[in-house]
């Protein structure tokens, strides 16, 4: 993680959540490189999903990333990972891949990509 954070090609956000003392919610990481990025992480503190805080993750690192010419941005999820997929379905995510195996549980991956062009 601390690599990542460091990296210079990396976006990172913090969510917090509550106006007063607020604490942390959600955290994302995303890497660029040329034109593309690739979403190494997301969560949400467990008590406070389904609240908008993932979403509102995602929305500020496509923003981010387009204001820096990125094109696309790339996801990989655990094909039974159903709030995850529902939550990059819902901003438009296209299934274009799977990674069969790709988990250590032998579980599979689908891969998806955003275009951040439109
Ligand atoms: C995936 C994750 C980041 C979503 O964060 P969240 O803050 O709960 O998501 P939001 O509240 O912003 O939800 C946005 C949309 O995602 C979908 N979603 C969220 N939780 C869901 C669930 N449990 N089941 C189905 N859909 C869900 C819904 O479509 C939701 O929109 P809606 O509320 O209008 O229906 C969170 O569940 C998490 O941290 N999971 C564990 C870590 C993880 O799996 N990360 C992804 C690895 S690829």
């Amino acid at each position: 993680m601390a690599q990542f954070i460091a990296g210079p090609s990396t976006l990172c956000l913090l969510a917090t959540f509550g106006a007063e003392d607020a604490q942390p919610a959600g955290f994302l990481i995303a890497r660029a490189a040329g034109d593309e990025a690739e979403l190494l992480t997301i969560g949400v503190v467990a008590d406070l999903r389904k609240r908008g805080v993932g979403r509102a993750l995602l929305r500020h690192a496509v923003e981010a990333l387009k204001a820096s010419g990125i094109q696309a941005l790339f996801l990989e999820v655990d094909e039974t990972n159903a709030p995850a997929l529902t939550l990059y379905r819902q901003l438009g995510a296209e299934a274009v891949g799977r990674r069969p195996g790709y988990y250590e549980n032998g579980g599979d991956a689908a891969v998806l990509r955003l275009d951040l062009q439109s």
